[in-house]
């Protein structure tokens, strides 16, 4: 028996969808039917602005040029991240500056955040963890006690929330991720979500090559012409119409996830209290996705034995993410820092078991039993 560690759930509605797409030809960038998707994205996420792009990376990209970060800004972020963020703050000119995570949720750490703002702190960038709410309170404060712009890293956020507000619509702006590993994939895609109307239409210049394309295709100009700087970072139709299946199916897809996640959940409970792993917390005020289930394993040993019997069983199962500040590009570029001793301790342990709507009961059992024969091994 083998179980992927990821698998996209599509089937005759996405093909279906996709077909008649192609049968009709719009499947070019910014069309009717990605027009229909944001719009879907507006009412599910409660969301003021949201432009689909081709990537969460390039969310990040459009909207830092929306935001005018220069050189010489400074964006916190947590080193326990996926390398978008910093390159997006790089290829600004700006500073990503690297910050510690929580224990509890693995999500970046305020009070480590706030002890590292300086007069060129321009941003606070945040991830939602495996869908799990960072603490948007306490960020949320120290955006506004100093200033800052917050964005939100909810790649991999879809369907989660905060006290009831979905994730990526609470800072500034926030972006989500469709990669096909995500919860809801349009193969590759993303949105940017932002809450300012003036930094949308600059954002929506941006992402049309620097035109007012997209006030044209609204009828509000009569021809579209070059109005300031920019790149391409729209969302083909043919991976909108895609998208649009798998936001209908949202719930149905959470709810597949949560199913196993659930399972691990309660079958790990044991290993738990004996000390031999540590399970994800989801806080009280976080709903959450199920996007990931992660567990750390107590040593750097006992997880490779952990991943090496998990994949002679069949089970795919990996790790992430590598510490940013300690990567050789990361050195090579800002010098050997300080380490960060809860990232550096959650990249040596950490297991991710197989999580995609795919997984059934039976499978999820047979991961839960072969992680405690390990642990007991
Ligand atoms: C936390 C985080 N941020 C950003 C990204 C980038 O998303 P995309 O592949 O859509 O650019 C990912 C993707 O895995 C992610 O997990």
């Amino acid at each position: 028996m083998k179980i992927p560690f990821s698998r996209p759930s599509l089937g005759p509605r996405e093909t279906e969808a996709v077909a008649r797409a192609i049968a009709e030809g719009g499947i070019g960038g910014n069309g009717e039917i990605g027009r229909r998707v944001e719009a879907r994205l507006r009412e599910l996420c409660d969301a003021r602005h949201v432009l689909l792009v081709p990537s969460a990376t390039q969310a990040m990209d459009v909207a830092f040029m929306a935001f005018g970060l220069e050189p010489g800004d400074e964006v916190l972020m947590p080193s326990f991240a996926f390398v978008s963020q910093a390159n997006a703050i790089l290829a600004r000119g700006a500073r990503p500056v690297f910050c510690e995570i929580e224990e509890r949720t693995l999500n970046m750490c305020p009070e480590d955040a706030a002890a590292r703002i300086t007069p060129r702190t321009r941003m606070i960038m945040p991830v939602h963890y495996a869908g799990v709410s960072c603490d948007l309170d306490a960020f949320t404060a120290l955006a506004e006690r100093h200033d800052l712009i917050l964005f939100e890293d909810a790649a991999q956020a879809i369907g989660s929330s905060h006290r009831g507000r979905a994730l990526g619509t609470i800072g500034d702006a926030g972006c989500i991720s469709f990669h096909v590993t995500k919860n809801v994939v349009a193969g590759e895609g993303g949105c940017l979500i932002l809450r300012d109307p003036e930094i949308a239409a600059a954002a929506e210049i941006i992402r049309e090559k620097g035109t007012n394309r997209s006030a044209f295709l609204r009828g509000e100009v009569d021809r579209y012409t070059w109005v300031g700087p920019g790149g391409s970072f729209v969302l083909s139709d043919l991976l909108a119409a895609l998208l649009e299946v798998q936001i209908e199916r949202i719930e149905e897809l959470t709810r597949a996830r949560l199913d196993v996640w659930n399972v691990y959940h309660a079958g790990l409970e044991e290993l738990e209290k004996d000390g031999l792993v540590v399970r994800p917390v989801v806080p009280a005020e976080t709903r959450h996705n199920a996007h990931l289930y992660a567990i750390r394993a107590r040593t750097r040993g006992q997880r490779e034995h952990l991943l090496a019997g998990l994949r002679a069983e069949g089970i795919e199962a990996t790790f992430h993410f590598q510490p940013l500040h300690a990567a050789p590009f990361a050195i090579d570029t800002f010098g050997r820092g300080e380490s960060l001793r809860v990232t550096e301790a959650a990249a040596e342990t950490l297991v991710r078991l197989p999580l995609h709507p795919g997984v059934s009961t039976d499978d999820a059992e047979h991961v839960v039993e072969t992680v405690i024969e390990l642990c007991h091994d």
